[in-house]
Parts: structure tokens; C-alpha cells; sequence
């Protein structure tokens, strides 16, 4: 299947006590996902939510692919229970694992899509082994831990390598990711956009994701020639 253009807000930023509306608004706003990310205090200095309150998320909102972004420093540990909660795509940091290959397989006998994150300082070489295992590989574009940070450009060498060399897979950036630095992530080669509060704080969501997407499509219309 040809490579599609995805938008899926994440909610960090959002009012967390409303999480079912906010997500809710999102996704009639025309979000193609919802990235829920996990924080364990201990990967990264901050703690979120867990599988209980994506379980009780997902009670509300039958139909909506979730992802979860698992910051946390034994991935292995939650695979279960974020299955039994009803995440489809299971996205874990690579870094803090022994045996990445041993995890993937557990996400997918879970019945979850499998995702790969690095972060700013790990090369893309790393994650570049278990390609074959996996459905998605993250390119973190902030350090992750809190929302509202920079976006950093120069990522954009290992999203472009990865295109190059995987025309047909699924590449996430995750981190000041908004109408201002769409473009170049479009043009390295992303096509799952992770914003959080570029449309959180939007006045006007559904037309910021319309944009997002926009720029994407015509990205791998470009390169895809
Ligand atoms: C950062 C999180 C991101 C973050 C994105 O650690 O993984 O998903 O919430 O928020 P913005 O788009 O505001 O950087
Ligand atoms: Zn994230």
C-alpha cells in the first residue's frame, strides 16, 4: 500500500482532567490517531498516566487508533496491559532495552502494531536493525519528556536517510512539530506528524490538521515521482 499522511495529536499538552472530550474534539477535527504519551519518571524527568486511564479512555472511544509513546525504561513490563486497555500501536524507546528484537515480538503477540523511537542523540543505525520487526520507527525531534519544546532540524538527516532507503515505511517525528516546521519533516520523509500543542492551543484545530496534512500529502507526491 502506498504511504499515507497521518496526524495524530498528542494530548500532553491538553486539559488532562477532559482527556476523553479533548480527544474526542480532536478526532472530530479530523486527527487520524491519538498519541498518548507515557511517561514513567525514571527514562525521562516526568511522569503522565498509564494503562489505567488509557483502558478508561478507550471505555469512551470505541473506534480511534491509539498509539501510545512509551518513555519508559522497561517497555516490556506494560506490554499486556496496554493490549488489554485497547492500544493499537505499542511505540517504545529503543535505548533502555536489552533485546529489542524479543520485545518486538511480545508487542505483536500482544496484538499490537509495533513502533521503534529514538531519541535526538541516538543514531539512526541503531534503530536500523530491527527495521523488518517493526511498523514504524519514531524519529524524536525534542528530547522527550515535555511538550512545548523546540523543534530540532537537525534530525531531519535521519528521517531522510530512513525514506531513502524504506520508501514504504511508516516514519513518525514527535516534538515541536506545528504549521511552522511541517514542512521540512514533510520533505525528509514523515508521514505520521505528532503535534501537540502546535494543535492543542489552536484556535481553529480542524484547520490546523488540514494543513499538517496538506503539507505531507504533496511531500510524497513530490518524492514519490
Ligand atoms: C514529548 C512527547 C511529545 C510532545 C509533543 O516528550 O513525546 O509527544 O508531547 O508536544 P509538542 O508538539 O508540543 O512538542
Ligand atoms: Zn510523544
Amino acid at each position: 500500500m502506498s504511504l499515507q499522511a497521518k496526524i495524530g495529536p498528542s494530548i500532553l499538552n491538553a486539559d488532562l482532567s477532559q482527556l476523553a472530550d479533548e480527544s474526542q474534539k480532536l478526532l472530530d477535527n479530523g486527527a487520524d490517531y491519538l498519541h498518548l504519551d507515557v511517561m514513567d519518571g525514571h527514562f525521562v524527568p516526568n511522569l503522565t498516566f498509564g494503562h489505567p486511564i488509557v483502558k478508561c479512555l478507550r471505555n469512551k472511544i470505541k473506534e480511534a487508533f491509539f498509539e501510545t509513546h512509551m518513555m519508559v525504561s522497561n517497555p516490556e513490563q506494560w506490554i499486556s496491559d496496554m493490549a488489554d486497555a485497547g492500544v493499537d500501536q505499542y511505540t517504545f524507546h529503543i535505548e533502555p532495552v536489552d533485546d529489542v528484537s524479543a520485545v518486538c515480538r511480545k508487542v505483536r503477540e500482544a496484538g499490537m502494531k509495533v513502533g521503534l523511537a529514538i531519541k535526538p542523540k541516538t543514531a539512526v543505525d541503531v534503530v536500523e536493525k530491527y527495521i523488518e520487526m517493526a511498523d514504524l520507527v519514531l524519529i524524536m525531534t525534542v528530547e522527550p519528556g515535555f511538550g512545548g519544546q523546540k523543534f530540532m532540524e537537525d534530525m531531519m538527516p535521519k528521517v531522510k536517510h530512513l525514506r531513502d532507503n524504506y520508501p514504504t515505511l511508516n516514519i513518525e517525528v514527535d516534538g515541536g512539530v506545528a504549521l511552522n516546521t511541517i514542512d521540512c519533516c514533510a520533505k525528509a520523509g514523515a508521514n505520521w506528524i505528532v503535534s501537540g500543542t502546535g494543535v492543542i492551543k489552536a484556535d481553529d484545530q480542524g484547520a490546523v490538521i488540514k494543513q499538517l496534512r496538506g503539507s505531507v500529502t504533496s511531500a510524497i507526491a513530490e518524492y514519490s515521482k
